[in-house]
């Protein structure tokens, strides 16, 4: 492909969150870059950019995904979802509101893609045990490596304490 070819540019149609945004976009242009830099919901994060460290996690048909290994156009016809839809009318879901409780974030970058994936492991797994979780989360890198606090949060989600409620804070286990 020349240079003039790969700077060509699209019309792209995405559902996010149940509303149709239309953006002039290049081809190449990735989900993560579509919903962050050209809709501009700015919690879907970019880190890695190569599918590792799962903080562009948004759901695409109700199913997690990494939005940086997607090209937008190639999602047009299907439903996105991000953190920004978890909450109706500003309030806290209980996932939201167990984080807000158990202290489960420190800078935050990594909490929207661990509250996505964390949401649909509850669905699948409603009364998981502290080491479930935490397998649940292996694909969301923490970089302030604050897990305890988030397995706590993902347990009190559940109805229960977490087992990691009585092992001190702030761990990178
Ligand atoms: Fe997508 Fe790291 S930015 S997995
Ligand atoms: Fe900082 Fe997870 S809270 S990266």
């Amino acid at each position: 492909m020349s240079e003039q070819q790969g700077r060509q540019r699209v019309d792209v149609t995405l559902s996010i969150n149940g509303k149709s945004y239309t953006r002039h976009v290049e081809p190449r242009r990735l989900l993560a870059d579509f919903i962050r830099h050209d809709v501009g919901m700015k919690a879907t994060h970019i880190g890695c950019e190569h599918g590792v460290c799962g903080v562009c996690t948004v759901r695409i048909d109700g199913r997690t995904a990494r939005s940086c290994l997607h090209f937008a156009v190639a999602l047009q016809g299907h439903e996105i979802e991000t953190v920004e839809g978890l909450s109706a009318d500003g309030r806290l879901e209980r996932l939201q509101q167990a984080f807000h409780e158990e202290h489960a974030l420190q800078c935050g970058f990594c909490t929207p893609a661990v509250l996505l994936t964390a949401e649909e492991f509850l669905a699948e797994n409603p009364s998981p045990s502290d080491s479930d979780i935490r397998a649940a989360l292996s694909n969301n890198l923490c970089r302030c490596t604050g897990y305890t606090n988030i397995v706590k949060a993902i347990a009190r989600a559940s109805g229960r304490e977490g087992e990691a409620a009585s092992s001190g804070t702030g761990d990178a286990s």
